[in-house]
């Protein structure tokens, strides 16, 4: 019995729809996702939707039992054939390792729910492209989690480039580096990119950076790349040798289909670079930059608004009302971090799903999933042949 005075709040005083969701995977990305989930009513002062935690999925129970009790999941799952057809799950998250995109995905799709998949889309650009068909089959909406395209300086960039700002795009250049791989001696199992999965560089971080390009400058007609393993034999923890397969690095030359050329790199052996994204954009009229280490900033100069004498780039806090993605909760010059990214991402996505919004051309879906797995496939056969690949010849309607 409360004491006088206390008035209770329902579900009756929510305007905002409730959406469903389940999460399958307890790892790195489950719980990004989640705390985005949890963030949600309380970033947004309108909220799109408002996420129920449905259940957690996962293969070991006491482990996925502990970090669903702990985000507050009131059940979890062992078995995602099972999950998939839980009625209460109207959006299942699949936050599981890259072969694990193609199978619970489509599974999801064909029971109905509305399908957000971590990136890389899959394994290879024919799993890729099956995903695709068939959540558009199923008629649901589809989101491969790019998540960068939501940080706000990025935001404001593909908005100045919508305005066409920078006039004519020249030229773009995009590099992902990080570093876990940079000692010859660190185990195989501590590296991200050649243990479980081990799908390499390319399509852990790569992906990103040519989703990156895509999304600023278009697509993306022609490729040349190399994909490099600078440490092909390692040792696990117990000693014994490996043989790493995966690439460790890789670049790449892209053609975009508005006459635009680029330059695409990544990689994990790279010393002191923790996890950096960063991207520039030369036009007939400006240029812009961005680094995902120093991500509340744009970096613009534009050719007819500043005196001579102090032309050059202007650094940008994206923190205020007038930006884009600017959920208010934090005053402007008040900067957010990495995780809004994934915040701002979900929210998307449950906007989409409530209110029967298009998840493109903010959001990446898995159409473009797909044409980024087949691109990426395509600077695979570009260092075999040697060849500048037409990376139109990879797609498939
Ligand atoms: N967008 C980003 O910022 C970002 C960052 C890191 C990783 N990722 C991507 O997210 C995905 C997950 O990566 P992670 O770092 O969270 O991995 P992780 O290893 O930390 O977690 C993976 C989870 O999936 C679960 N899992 C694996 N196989 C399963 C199965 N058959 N059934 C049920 N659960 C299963 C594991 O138990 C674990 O909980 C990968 O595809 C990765 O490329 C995205």
């Amino acid at each position: 019995m409360k004491p006088d005075g206390f008035q209770e709040i329902t579900a009756q005083d929510s305007p905002e729809k409730r959406l469903g969701v389940g999460i399958l995977g307890y790892g790195f990305m489950g719980k990004v996702h989640s705390n985005a989930l949890l963030k949600i009513p309380y970033t947004y002062q309108q909220p799109p939707a408002l996420p129920v935690l449905v259940a957690m999925g996962g293969r070991n129970a006491s482990r996925v039992r502990d970090t669903a009790r702990r985000f507050g999941y009131p059940g979890i799952y062992t078995d995602w054939e099972k999950m998939v057809r839980d009625p209460d799950i109207e959006v299942f998250d699949n936050c599981t390792p890259d072969d694990q995109h193609a199978g619970p995905s489509i599974a999801a799709a064909q029971e109905g729910k509305h399908v957000l998949c971590e990136k890389p889309m899959a394994l290879t650009a024919q799993e890729a492209r099956k995903m695709w068909q068939e959540a558009e089959h199923a008629g649901i909406k589809h989101m491969c989690c790019f998540n960068y395209r939501f940080v706000p300086a990025v935001r404001l960039a593909r908005r100045l480039l919508e305005e066409k700002a920078l006039g004519t795009i020249y030229q773009f250049r995009v590099r992902y580096m990080q570093e876990a791989g940079r000692h010859p001696a660190t185990a195989l199992e501590n590296i991200w990119y050649a243990s479980g999965t081990a799908s390499g560089v390319l399509l852990g971080i790569g992906s990103h950076a040519l989703d990156m390009a895509r999304f600023l400058v278009g697509d993306i007609t022609s490729i040349s790349g190399l994909k490099k393993t600078f440490n092909p034999v390692r040792r696990t923890l117990n000693g014994k040798e490996a043989h790493v397969s995966t690439d460790e690095g890789n670049m790449a030359l892209l053609e975009f289909a508005d006459g635009a050329v680029g330059t695409m790199e990544s990689s994990a052996v790279s010393p002191g670079r923790k996890n950096q994204l960063t991207w520039e954009i030369n036009g007939s009229k400006g240029s812009m930059k961005f680094d995902l280490e120093d991500l509340n900033h744009l970096y613009v100069c534009l050719e007819d608004t500043v005196r001579l004498d102090v032309r050059g780039f202007t650094k940008i806090s994206v923190t205020s009302p007038e930006h884009p993605l600017q959920c208010l909760h934090l005053p402007p010059g008040h900067n957010s971090g990495w995780e809004y990214s994934h915040i701002h991402a979900l929210a998307h996505f449950l906007d989409c799903v409530a209110n029967d919004k298009p998840v493109a051309p903010y959001g990446a879906t898995f159409h473009d999933g797909y044409v980024v797995q087949a691109i990426m496939e395509a600077i695979g056969k570009s260092m075999e042949t040697g060849q500048r690949i037409d990376t139109t010849t990879f797609l498939c309607k």
